[in-house]
């Protein structure tokens, strides 16, 4: 499975069901299949990241990337999701897959610190080889949170975090990096095409130019 061409990929990801009731406010965009499969598929023929390893998959939705994931090869993963109908949809894609090897946890990701002694917290720290997400990009009243969302991926991982974040972030990006002594890599870039999904959205489809990055801790 792990070597699966990129097509046969993405043609599965298509099976899976999107958001219910996307909340605008949560910045429930899902990524397609298309995207998906691209970044899986990268990130395994590369970096050799997924297969045989434990992956976390941070707001993981309706569960793209984590079922992509598992797809690769991935030994177990993860999908936190701070929205349980999200989780509800990400489940029944799960069943309709038959996979086994993936817990759900509903939780605020911002509320994740390193300061915090919980038991859950302790038990996501340091627990994962590869995070693979893509955050909200800190758009809707949340600025900052695609930063949260780094910075939680880095203290849950021991190799790396690949993420999509806007293209204009780079530069604070690369800055960010520095501060936390991590290598920083651009692997590509995607139009993210947000379809009419909000009522909100005047135009047909926006556009949104994103990044794929890849943070390596530094060994
Ligand atoms: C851009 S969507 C990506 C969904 C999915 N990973 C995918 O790739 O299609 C961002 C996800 O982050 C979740 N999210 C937003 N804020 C969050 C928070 N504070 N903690 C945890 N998850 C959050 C949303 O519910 C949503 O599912």
């Amino acid at each position: 499975m792990a070597k699966m061409k990129l097509q046969k990929l993405q043609s599965y990801l298509e099976d899976i069901d999107e958001f219910d009731n996307p909340k605008i406010l949560l910045e429930q965009y899902p990524t397609t299949p298309h995207i998906a499969a691209v970044m899986l598929h990268e990130i395994q023929l590369k970096y050799g990241d997924i297969a045989g390893c434990s992956v976390l998959d941070l707001g993981c939705g309706c569960g793209i990337l984590t079922i992509g994931s598992v797809i690769k090869g991935a030994a177990y993963v993860l999908g936190i999701d701070i929205d349980e109908e999200a989780l509800e949809v990400c489940r029944r894609n799960l069943d309709e897959f038959e996979v086994s090897n993936v817990d759900l946890l509903q939780q605020d990701i911002v509320n994740i610190s390193p300061k915090d002694s919980k038991d859950s917290q302790k038990m996501l720290s340091k627990n994962f080889d590869t995070v693979i997400m893509n955050p909200p990009f800190g758009t809707k009243k949340n600025a900052g949170i695609d930063m949260e969302f780094v910075r939680a991926a880095l203290m849950m991982s021991t190799n790396a975090v690949y993420s999509l974040h806007k293209f204009k972030t780079r530069e604070h990006l690369h800055k960010k990096a520095q501060d936390w002594g991590v290598s920083i890599e651009i692997l590509g870039e995607f139009k993210f095409n947000v379809a009419n999904t909000y009522k909100c959205h005047k135009e047909e489809e926006v556009d949104i130019k994103v990044i794929f990055v890849r943070f390596g801790h530094k060994k």
